[in-house]
């Protein structure tokens, strides 16, 4: 039997601890490559952070700069932060690190809400077990921001790859 098509597109969440470093530039690097193979209709992609501080802010200085360098446009973002109902608004929700993974699982409110919740680099072809973080670069120098970025793009050029297969599996 073939599957019906998805009533919506793939919602996908990318998440951090502020919203204003990692996940933000994860949102707009996937929305990029997303556009440039043709998919923006098929995949939407937002951010969030697991923490409230930054509410409302733009991304980080650091983190705008890189995208900036490398061609990306970050001027549209601002921090939100993840609450339970976000289950009811996407289908997969891609966390950063371990810890934003436990926080955002604690929201979780059923067995199918805490199935949604995955690490954002369980997509990078090179990840393993001990290996599977984007390491928060807040308080490094730029370089860290340079490494976030090699992951976040390595890591979306994958899910880019894999987009029609998670539309079919898990947009409803
Ligand atoms: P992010 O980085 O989680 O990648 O957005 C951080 C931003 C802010 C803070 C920590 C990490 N903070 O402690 O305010």
């Amino acid at each position: 039997m073939t599957p019906s098509a998805p009533e919506h597109p793939l919602r996908v969440a990318v998440v951090c601890l502020g919203n204003i470093c990692r996940s933000p530039m994860a949102d707009v690097v996937l929305e990029q490559k997303l556009a440039d193979a043709g998919l923006s209709d098929a995949v939407v992609v937002d951010s969030g952070g697991t923490g409230d501080w930054h509410r409302g802010e733009p991304m980080d200085p650091r983190a705008a700069a890189i995208l900036t360098e490398h061609g990306y446009d970050p001027s549209r973002h601002r921090a939100r932060q993840v609450t339970g109902d976000w289950f009811d608004d996407h289908d997969l929700i891609l966390t950063m690190d371990e810890s934003n993974f436990d926080d955002v699982r604690a929201l979780a409110r059923t067995p199918q809400d805490r199935s949604k919740v995955q690490m954002f680099r369980s997509f990078d072809p090179v990840s393993t077990p001990g290996d599977d973080e984007v390491p928060d670069p807040w308080y490094g120098g730029p370089e860290g921001f340079e490494h976030v970025l090699r992951l976040i793009e390595r890591t979306s050029d994958a899910i880019v790859a894999n987009a029609p297969e998670l539309v079919t599996e898990l947009a409803r």
